[in-house]
């Protein structure tokens, strides 16, 4: 069988993590340009971010640094995106998932009308894209949202973010209906309550009850997706619209049927927010949870009806590693993972960053999502953080990432074969980029290496890595020759 003959082969990138020009062509700032390098980070710090105060954010605000805030630089994908766009075409990529900064479009969320320099470069981005027969996947919202609705209504425990969003998601359609056919709206919308700020611009120290203020968020961020999805039907006629999960597989630490329940637990929460953007209304167990933890989410009587109505097209997500859940945490060695910290599998291998490396949990991952949601599903992210060095004749040997993709690649087509309709597939990231979590550039995911250290020093070049000839044949052969 193999994979479809329209597989989308590409790479994603979030526009907070590469574009850097972070105050430029009347940009406002971005959750994202207060994020500061941690590279000793435990997880176990940034699990609710609590570095993250109104102090550290007004700190942060009184310098122009682009060192220790190294988002605000990125990778300057900004200028030289023209370059990018070409390599990624040597690659045949078929399509790059971007993200749009709500920041270039309306600076600080609440003005009357959009930037049109804002417009104009994405317009100029899609452009290139296709130019390079790229088709582009664009997601609305990737950590980045407007500081200044942050600070003013502690982001999304605020309703009046849903209309803003969807203000600006509305003039993103209408802009670029002609370019862009496939939509996603919130990036790993279950990562809330892991990093309320990050991902839905609460700052912890604004909040009575951070608990409650994050399902609130949740709750407005669902009403907001069903919302744009309508107005993307009905602006674009052909669009997709897709929903993105981080997909946190969890296995039991044993038989022990405690175990069993602690995994179950812990799945249950995870695909929670898919849950409601694809059934189109809350799980009972989920209500239960609400119920339990004294939770009241404050719903206006119109909003279960616009969830059922506007549920998504097909469903995205990342998938980095798996974990396993005990029900008492002293029976596991704990490990780091994709902004979560938890059971560490002894059978598996892990990175240099402690994420664990499970390719059958990818094939898991699909068989279980596609046996819940039955709807085309898309891998949007999946990849290795790891250290390269570049040799004196600027080479890259990266056999390490080879054999990841390689392993990750036979599960996905397995489960292709098993019946699971993939769309297709983007690795995080085909570029070097500053990472999300700890703001490093060391820690490097791209089949293109960037000349760029953690403190931002170096040329900016591009260098073809030994992966980058490997996955431009693998995308040549659909996957055939791996
Ligand atoms: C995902 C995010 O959580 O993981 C990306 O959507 C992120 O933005 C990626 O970069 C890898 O995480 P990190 O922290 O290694 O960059």
């Amino acid at each position: 069988m193999g994979l479809r003959n329209d597989f989308l082969w590409g790479g994603a990138i979030a526009a907070n993590q590469v574009e850097g020009a972070w105050n430029v062509d009347g940009k406002g700032p971005s959750v994202a340009d207060v994020a500061t390098y941690k590279p000793e980070v435990d997880v176990k710090d940034y699990s609710k971010q609590v570095g993250v105060t109104s102090d550290s954010i007004n700190e942060a605000l009184k310098t122009d640094d682009v060192k220790y805030y190294p988002k605000r630089r990125g990778i300057d994908f900004y200028h030289r995106y023209p370059e990018d766009m070409k390599l990624f075409g040597e690659l045949g990529f078929k399509t790059l998932r971007i993200s749009i900064a709500w920041t270039r479009i309306f600076p600080n969320g609440e003005e009357e009308s959009p930037n049109q320099k804002g417009l104009d470069y994405y317009k100029a981005v899609f452009k290139e894209m296709h130019k390079n027969n790229i088709e582009p996947l664009v997601t609305l919202s990737h950590y980045e949202m407007p500081l200044n609705l942050a600070v003013k209504y502690n982001g999304w425990a605020d309703r009046k973010i849903i209309n803003l969003f969807r203000k600006f998601c509305d003039v993103c359609f209408k802009k670029f209906k002609d370019d862009v056919k496939y939509w996603l709206t919130f990036n790993e919308i279950d990562s809330v309550t892991r990093h309320p700020f990050t991902s839905a611009g609460i700052i912890p120290d604004k909040s009575d009850n951070l608990l409650q203020d994050e399902y609130q968020a949740f709750h407005n961020q669902f009403v907001a997706s069903a919302l744009v999805t309508k107005d993307c039907h009905e602006i674009i006629p052909n669009s997709m619209m897709g929903c993105m999960l981080t997909k946190l597989t969890d296995y039991p630490n044993s038989s022990d049927p405690r175990d069993v329940l602690a995994s179950f637990n812990k799945n249950t929460m995870n695909y929670f927010p898919a849950d409601v953007q694809v059934f189109g209304e809350y799980p009972k167990l989920v209500l239960d949870f609400f119920k339990k933890n004294g939770l009241t989410i404050k719903m206006e009587p119109e909003d279960l009806n616009i969830l059922k109505e506007n549920t998504v097209d097909f469903v995205s997500f990342s998938y980095y590693m798996s974990m396993v859940s005990s029900y008492d945490e002293n029976n596991l060695t704990l490990t780091a993972g994709n902004t979560i910290v938890g059971g560490k599998n002894p059978y598996l291998k892990s990175t240099d960053w402690g994420w664990t490396v499970d390719p059958v949990g990818l094939r898991i991952s699909l068989l279980q999502l596609y046996d819940r949601y039955q709807k085309p599903l898309f891998i949007v992210e999946n990849g290795m953080g790891a250290k390269d060095s570049l040799t004196e004749d600027k080479k890259i040997h990266d056999n390490y990432r080879i054999e990841y993709f390689k392993e990750h690649f036979r599960e996905m087509i397995k489960a292709v074969d098993s019946g699971v309709d993939l769309l297709g597939y983007t690795s995080w990231a085909p570029i070097d980029l500053v990472s999300a979590s700890t703001s490093q550039m060391s820690k490097r995911y791209g089949f293109i290496y960037v000349d760029e250290d953690d403190l931002g020093q170096g040329t900016f070049n591009r260098y073809k890595k030994d992966s980058f000839y490997w996955y431009q044949h693998v995308i040549a052969t659909n996957g055939a020759e791996l």
